[in-house]
């Protein structure tokens, strides 16, 4: 086991997109707020070390950074190796780079299909001994590929040092569902099949792929955001209550919720495809890959038997943010004449762009008749000082902290979810941008379920939203 913090970061993919979106601000943050003081040395195959230190000055500007003192130190601590991934002796330079480091940590910021090769070079050129491994998503292209990745990878690194990132559970609304799940006692009583009517995550984004049709092509909605992100909001949401609180007994939870889902049917998936992807760089004309997929959870345990969990995601939709709905049952009977509305009764957790928690219900109105209306009752918290997850996740790795990673067992039953109706492929439905998708989407639901759009900004009360402090409010 490799107990010890990481005595250098060493980043895979230097001049590429994630590195510049994400890891070069996480770096300036963690030297920032933590002091973090290792070499930071990127490997690539072109340019060179003042190219990859302008790319840095650039990456953070974009993101906003403004403390120059950071900087200079993020600039002047990296350091840079030219040479390829297929090539052992870019390896052999990088160890003689990490100089006296006993501990490196390897973040690969590269394409999963050149994981394994990376990991067989770093063996061969001793950066392995030692070391941990920060592996991106998506971890293998289907349940096979994963388990031939994760014993590749487990002939050179034990698990205790594999972290498989998915920033989702890098962050704050994510880390607060399970917070308020498990910090309530009212919350539990209600929290399983005899109450919940069914659970819905909705993660719609107005954007559509972008520069990204390469990587898009090749993935789709299911192995972009529904195996990983979206099935660890689903864990959290449908775990019991781990056995302590170390980040161990919380994954064994969310392994056995993932565990328990039912492989899907090719009935509890539609997917979509918006017009115009075929002629986005990088798509090959004729694809049926899928940019929004609608699908029907079957959480086959003692708590959960019955209730469905719905998942909608994809790109050119409405509006962006995700959001999960929890609905209750109604009432068994209704004493006021008035027929219930649906969903009438639920829990909202807005999960981004901002963070909120309410708790919808029905109350009289005022006035002599029994007439009722909607109200929620509604908390949010919008601090801003959060950590963002890359940061947050990267500072865990280097010191060793596996909490908010994805274990091996919970990727490959992830896979094991979606494995069938990837494998079986079909033609998506065709949409318009800036629709919630193909019609056909409805025909996941049940018992006259429907999908719950969420807006574009929070709806919230007016003046009951200081930032900076948690504020209930009733609406
Ligand atoms: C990434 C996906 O992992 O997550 C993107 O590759 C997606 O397609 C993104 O847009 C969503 O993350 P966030 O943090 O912006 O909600």
């Amino acid at each position: 086991m490799v107990a010890e913090r990481s005595d250098a970061f060493v980043f895979f993919g230097a001049t590429g997109d994630l590195a510049f979106k994400q890891i070069f601000p996480a770096l300036l943050g963690l030297i920032r707020d933590d002091g973090f003081d290792v070499p930071i040395i990127g490997v690539a195959r072109s340019g060179d070390l003042e190219r990859l230190r302008e790319r840095a000055r650039q990456s953070v500007a974009a993101a906003g950074a403004v403390d120059s003192a950071a900087i200079e130190t993020l600039t002047s601590r990296l350091r840079y190796v030219k040479g390829s991934d297929d090539d052992v002796e870019t390896f052999h330079a990088l160890r003689r780079e990490l100089g006296a480091s006993q501990h490196p940590l390897h973040y690969l910021a590269i394409p999963p299909a050149l994981f394994s090769e990376v990991v067989t070079n770093l063996a061969a050129s001793g950066c392995a001994a030692g070391a941990r491994v920060i592996l991106e998503k998506p971890f293998g292209r289907d349940l096979a590929s994963a388990i031939a990745l994760n014993a590749t990878v487990h002939e050179v690194f034990d698990e205790r040092a594999v972290f498989r990132i998915d920033h989702y559970l890098g962050k704050e609304p994510v880390q607060n569902l399970l917070y308020f799940r498990f910090a309530n006692s009212f919350l539990e009583p209600l929290w399983n099949r005899d109450h919940v009517a069914s659970v819905q995550v909705n993660m719609p984004e107005a954007f559509d792929v972008a520069d990204r049709g390469v990587f898009y092509d090749q993935a789709g909605a299911i192995r972009d955001v529904v195996q990983n992100h979206l099935f660890q909001v689903v864990s959290l949401l449908g775990m019991e209550p781990p056995s302590g609180h170390t980040g161990e007994a919380i994954r064994n939870e969310q392994f056995k919720v993932l565990d328990s889902i039912r492989p899907l049917a090719p009935n509890d998936l539609v997917r979509g495809q918006y017009r115009g992807y075929r002629e986005v760089a990088g798509v090959a004309p004729d694809s049926t890959v899928e940019t929004f997929a609608a699908l029907r959870l079957h959480v086959d345990t003692w708590r959960w038997a019955g209730v469905p969990f719905y998942i909608r995601t994809g790109k050119c939709l409405p509006v962006t943010a995700t959001e999960v709905l929890v609905e209750l049952q109604p009432p068994p009977r209704f004493v006021f004449g008035q027929p219930q509305p649906p969903d009438a009764d639920y829990f909202r957790f807005r999960l981004s762009p901002d963070m909120s928690i309410s708790l919808g219900a029905r109350a009289k109105k005022p006035g002599e008749a029994m007439v009722g209306e909607a109200v929620e009752l509604y908390a949010s918290h919008q601090s801003g000082t959060e950590r963002p997850p890359y940061q947050r996740l990267i500072g865990d790795a280097i010191r060793g902290d596996q909490s908010l990673f994805a274990r091996e067992d919970a990727v490959e039953a992830a896979w094991r979810v979606v494995d069938g109706v990837l494998r079986a492929g079909a033609q998506p439905y065709a949409y318009e941008p800036g629709t919630w998708g193909p019609p056909e989407a409805a025909n996941v639901l049940l018992r006259g379920d429907r999908w719950h759009d969420p807006a574009a900004t929070p709806d919230v009360p007016e003046g009951t939203m200081p930032a900076g402090r948690s504020t209930p409010g009733i609406r």
